[in-house]
């Protein structure tokens, strides 16, 4: 069934069930609503050409039992988003652990160019995509509900005035969605009353960009015509330069979106159901250890300030936010799951590779090893490579990491500072220099090497010199170098990634 939906033919007719209707069913993995999004894509090209002789169902993969379902199917398309180090997303998490031990060889990586065929494949089939449909919204009268969550709101953007106004409404309006009949889109941003206020502050992300799909509903509330002409053809697919010019590269907002077009007017369902971003969690290291801290839980995060190129000043919503709440005030939080651990014995050596706020779980590992030292337990070597600008501004955590040098928990130090000297200084160049000891530890010792922190550029160059320091020592080409490392720290679960 796999194999058959990568083929544009197999997707465009698709098999019979065994009451001889047509079957396909559109399954996705997604972390931040992107899979979610193209499956609804796919599932809604495949509506679209086949109607209603075919039963096209688009499903989350958390209420999908592959076990009692998936060999029953007759073409299914999967949707599915890795998620940071190439990890399957929450939803999808029992999935992929099923597939593991179904299917041999199963690899996040090597299901890319899969997916990429498919949706090309769709991307070529015509129209417009079917998307998300407007929502109901109930109006009711003029009073504050009480939160549904026992949070304090202490943000409130003034600009939530002006998306008032463009809704028609005023921030005090009180409303309730609910999905129209025989919908099986998925289900609304919140249920019960909200006021528009704490609805705009909890539910809509109106300064991230809004997608394709989001110009396209804008298009149908724009009253002038040449706005709804411009917005559709952003949405289509000629449109791609366009689209990538106004809204991608200028990373251009849901609200600036509506400044340029003035008369689109949207209904307060559609803002909610198709239009506005929604709100998404936000996933930070825990930068504590639950035996140094049992009842709170730290964070490390550097608030996001950005000059966009349309000149608009981006603050990140969830770092400001706490940045600017009073001592005290709740947040509504959850713990996901890591599988970013301490080797099973203590006295096994680590390497902690976190420049940046990549140090955040190394504050928590090194905290639990203080605990585990000072309960009589006897530790391996633990070495840090930290990298910041200046060794005066961004410095994390100086004095607690100088006391887990004298504490012991610590055994080296290694501080990279990448704006002090005339080249830059970086985690990696030191782990380079200090390569026998790092082989020394992780090919003799049976040590684990951990790296935390921007995935874009550091986590490949640090990977890169752990593959020449292997290289050098074993006196092999490259490619070689990349399998032991592969097979002999990664299969084993002795180099562990918490990248983003
Ligand atoms: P830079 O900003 O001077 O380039 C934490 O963000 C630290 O990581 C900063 O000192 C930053 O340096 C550095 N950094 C940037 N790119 C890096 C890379 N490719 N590898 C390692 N460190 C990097």
């Amino acid at each position: 069934a796999l194999k058959k939906s990568a083929n544009q033919e197999a997707l465009m007719r698709p098999s019979l069930d065994d009451s001889g209707r047509k079957r396909v069913r559109v399954l996705f993995g997604t972390q931040t609503g992107t899979a979610e999004r193209f499956a609804k894509h796919i599932g809604g090209e495949l509506k679209k050409h086949h109607g209603e002789s075919t039963s096209v169902d688009v499903i989350d993969l958390e209420s999908y039992s592959a076990e009692r379902q998936l060999a029953r199917e007759k073409l299914v398309v999967l949707c599915v988003a890795t998620y940071g180090d190439g990890e399957p997303t929450d939803n999808a998490a029992d999935f992929f652990s099923w597939l593991s031990k179904e299917v041999e060889a199963v690899n996040a990586g090597e299901k890319e160019p899969f997916m990429q065929g498919v949706l090309h494949a769709v991307d070529k089939g015509r129209g417009q995509p079917v998307f998300a449909a407007p929502l109901r919204a109930h109006q009711e009268g003029y009073s504050e509900p009480a939160p549904e969550q026992p949070v304090t709101i202490i943000c409130c953007f003034c600009c939530f005035q002006e998306i008032a106004e463009r809704l028609g409404q005023s921030l005090d309006t009180v409303l309730s969605l609910s999905m129209p009949e025989g919908s099986i889109d998925r289900l609304p941003p919140f249920t019960g009353r909200l006021s528009l206020r704490t609805a705009l502050t909890w539910f809509a992300d109106v300064l991230a960009s809004p997608h394709k799909d989001v110009l396209a509903s804008l298009s149908t509330f724009a009253s002038n015509p040449d706005e709804a002409k411009l917005l559709r053809s952003m949405a289509s697919p000629e449109g791609k330069g366009q689209y990538a010019d106004f809204i991608a590269k200028p990373h251009r907002s849901l609200l600036e979106v509506l400044r340029a077009f003035p008369s689109v007017k949207p209904s307060l369902g559609a803002f909610f159901g198709c239009i506005a971003p929604r709100m998404q969690p936000r996933y930070y290291s825990i930068s504590s250890s639950p035996k140094a801290h049992p009842s709170a839980v730290h964070i490390t995060a550097s608030v996001v300030r950005d000059v966009m190129p349309t000149g608009r000043v981006h603050e990140g919503i969830a770092t400001t936010f706490l940045q600017n709440a009073p001592v005290g005030t709740k947040v509504p939080s959850f713990i996901r799951p890591s599988h970013f651990k301490l080797p099973p014995s203590p006295q096994q050596p680590i390497i902690m590779v976190g420049p940046g706020t990549g140090l955040a779980p190394f504050r928590g590992f090194l905290q639990e090893r203080a605990a585990l030292r000072k309960s009589g337990c006897s530790l391996g070597p633990a070495k840090l490579f930290f990298g910041c600008r200046h060794s005066r501004h961004d410095y994390l955590y100086q004095e607690e990491l100088a006391k887990h040098l004298v504490g012991g928990e610590l055994s080296e130090l290694h501080a990279a500072f990448s704006r002090e000297g005339p080249q830059k200084d970086y985690v990696q160049h030191h782990m380079a220099r200090d390569g026998d000891h790092v082989w020394d530890l992780l090919a003799k010792q049976q040590g684990y090497l951990y790296m935390c922190g921007d995935a874009k550029a550091m986590a490949k160059d640090v990977h890169k010199t752990l593959v020449a320091i292997a290289q050098e020592r074993m006196h092999c080409s490259g490619t070689q170098a990349e399998t032991w490392v592969k097979e002999n720290l990664q299969d084993s679960g002795r180099y562990q990634r918490d990248v983003w």
